[in-house]
């Protein structure tokens, strides 16, 4: 996997680690990235089995460029410790932490890793689904090993106990807090998911919602939610274009001395051209990703 904030995070899949099928139908989906869940999506009754079928899954590989986290369970449950020892050193990029209330959860989960041989690359992301957690999240943004934040929006509901319709309105401070967090930190921030999977223009509109509000991706529960999020979240040819024109325009303005250019009847400055910067960076990282 390739630095964190170079790589594009539009489609976050998520696969129960107990599915075989969808483990292996998994290397050939355009995903950014997946998540190898042991937690929410596993019965307590198949912990076990899955925590094995996905090692042997990641051991075997073939999931390529796309960036690979799994989802442990709390440290606080009966199964979070052994999840660690089992999939810790099996080849994922980061480890996935769930109800992340604080910053101590990170650095307990940080110590465990940092006493297991082999995982000095290995980074931590955390689950925003607590109030808790979103009240803390600056602090957790900036704990040891951390890599990026997965909104889990359907926790986060329950446990305010708000109506999600609406265009989420009731979420939208948390979304905001942790994004925020998560760029004062540096660190990526994707999205809840969009539960009703075989509504395409339910999808499409939040993925919309959460690119305007700066988002860098969605997590996804089935593979026919990924090609809209692949395309909502990547830059339009039309921000690309602008972005070369206003590169070009401000350097233009800066060969005759000036410091700032007007582009179609608008203002360009320096802060614009880090913007469009960052728009090509993130179509070249796109395209790497779907060359491999
Ligand atoms: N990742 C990879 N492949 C998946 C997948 C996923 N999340 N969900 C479904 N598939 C595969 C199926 O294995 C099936 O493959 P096949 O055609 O080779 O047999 C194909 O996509 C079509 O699946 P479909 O029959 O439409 O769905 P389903 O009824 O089998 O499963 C869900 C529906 C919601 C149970 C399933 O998508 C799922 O488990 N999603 C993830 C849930 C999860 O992880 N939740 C925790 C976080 S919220
Ligand atoms: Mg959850």
């Amino acid at each position: 996997m390739t630095e964190a904030k170079a790589r594009p995070w539009r489609s976050v899949l998520y696969i129960p680690g107990s599915n075989a099928r969808a483990l292996d139908k998994a290397r050939s989906l355009p995903v950014d990235a997946i998540i190898f869940d042991l937690e929410d999506a596993v019965a307590p009754e198949s912990k076990a089995a899955a925590r094995q079928t996905l090692a042997a899954a990641l051991a075997e590989g073939g999931y390529g460029a796309r960036a690979r986290l799994v989802r442990i369970n709390a440290l606080d449950t009966p199964w979070g410790a052994e999840d660690v020892a089992a999939l810790a050193g099996a080849g994922a990029d980061a480890l996935l932490l769930p109800k992340v209330n604080g910053p101590g959860d990170v650095a307990a989960l940080a110590a465990m890793l940092d006493a297991t041989p082999g995982t000095a690359g290995l980074a931590i992301w955390a689950m925003m689904e607590s109030c808790a957690g979103v009240l803390n999240a600056a602090a957790i943004a900036r704990a040891p090993r951390m890599g990026g934040f997965i909104l889990g929006t359907n926790d986060l509901a329950k446990e305010i106990g708000c109506d999600t319709g609406d265009g989420r309105a009731a979420l939208v401070t948390a979304l905001q807090s942790c994004l925020m967090a998560a760029r004062a930190a540096g660190i990526p921030c994707v999205d809840g998911v969009y539960n009703a999977f075989k509504d395409e223009a339910g999808l499409r509109a939040e993925c919309e919602q959460g690119r305007a509000f700066g988002m860098d991706g969605k997590t996804l529960i089935h593979p026919a939610q990924v090609a809209t999020a692949n395309e909502v979240f990547a830059p339009t040819p039309a921000q690309i274009e602008l972005a070369q024109r206003q590169i070009e325009a401000f350097r233009a303005a800066e060969r005759e001395g000036k410091g700032v250019a007007v582009l179609d009847g608008k203002i360009v400055e320096n802060l614009h051209i880090v913007t469009a910067e960052a728009t090509l960076a993130k179509a070249d990282a796109i395209r790497a990703l779907e060359h491999t």
